[in-house]
């Protein structure tokens, strides 16, 4: 199995959850304690062996494509003063392995339209990841190894497609996509055949309380799905939608059940608890 190299990240939405916060500036690229959420979210891709990344983007949203682009008098300068470490960071936040795209999002159809905005910059059958920056993955404090790099495991072993998810309250599955398994659920770390996903569904409705967090490893055909992919929930077109007409048409895919722990840093709550909880392990707060 091909293994995936490439990360299609939306990065197009407005962040009205996060005003006013993110009324002039990019929401990825607000901070949570140290780093822009989006240098956060290319860091796990590096870990996971992926090293090209395709922004899709809008007007107004330059800052992100410079944040991973080199800042050539910034560099000479902290060079010229002697000022190494400093320097050294800079350089780290676009290593020289890492590509960056942008691609351009002209109208906000859904994040399935988000996603096939990047198809021509896929070659025919590739597979690829797509990494929803809203939500960060992090370790476990005594853990080093990422979710999204034990579901690439999983990806190159059982060669089916790869939708990680977690586990929420009843009252908020109308917020996510909501997987089935059939009953069963995999356990933490482990994944586990899907037959079917419905996007954002009635709690009475909902098949279990698995919902989807914004990590996917997906095969090439799910372009040419999305490329004819009517409007579902929302109006919008929906990833989740073409996920499960690629289940129907036989193809694998599984359900990875994250060992770690998410952030949702698309709102306030999430974002303030992020920042609350990996600054405090960082040691900037008592
Ligand atoms: C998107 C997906 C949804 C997923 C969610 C995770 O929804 O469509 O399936 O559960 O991201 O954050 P959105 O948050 O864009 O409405």
């Amino acid at each position: 199995m091909t293994q995936v190299r490439k990360a299609i990240i939306p990065v197009a939405g407005f962040g009205t959850r996060l005003l006013p916060i993110s009324k002039a500036i990019p929401k990825e690229m607000v901070p949570v304690v140290d780093r822009p959420i989006i240098q956060h979210v290319v860091e796990e891709a590096l870990a996971a062996g992926i090293q090209e990344i395709i922004l899709v983007t809008r007007t107004g949203k330059a800052a992100i494509e410079d944040h991973f682009d080199t800042h050539f008098e910034l560099e000479a300068s902290l060079e010229n003063s002697n000022k190494q470490a400093i320097l050294d960071m800079v350089r780290e936040i676009a290593p020289p392995e890492l590509k960056v795209t942008c691609v351009r999002q002209a109208q906000a159809r859904g994040l399935g339209h988000a996603v096939h905005c990047a198809a021509h910059l896929l070659s025919d059958g590739e597979p690829f990841a797509v990494l929803l920056p809203d939500v960060l993955v992090k370790p476990m404090p005594n853990d080093s190894r990422h979710d999204l790099t034990r579901m690439a495991a999983h990806w190159q072993a059982s060669q089916a497609a790869q939708i990680m998810v977690e586990d929420v309250p009843a009252a908020e599955v109308d917020r996510y996509g909501i997987v089935d398994c059939g009953g069963s659920e995999p356990s933490c770390g482990e994944s586990q055949p899907m037959c079917g996903v419905v996007e954002k569904p009635a709690v009475n409705e909902a098949p279990s309380r698995l919902s989807v967090i914004g990590r996917y490893l997906l095969p090439y055909r799910i372009m040419s799905l999305l490329a004819d992919q009517p409007p579902g929930a929302g109006n919008e077109i929906q990833l989740t939608d073409a996920i499960a007409r690629l289940m129907r048409e036989g193809a694998g895919v599984e359900a990875y059940r994250m060992y770690g722990r998410s952030f949702d840093c698309g709102n306030l709550k999430g974002w303030n608890k992020a920042n609350a909880t990996l600054a405090r392990e960082a040691g900037y707060l008592e």
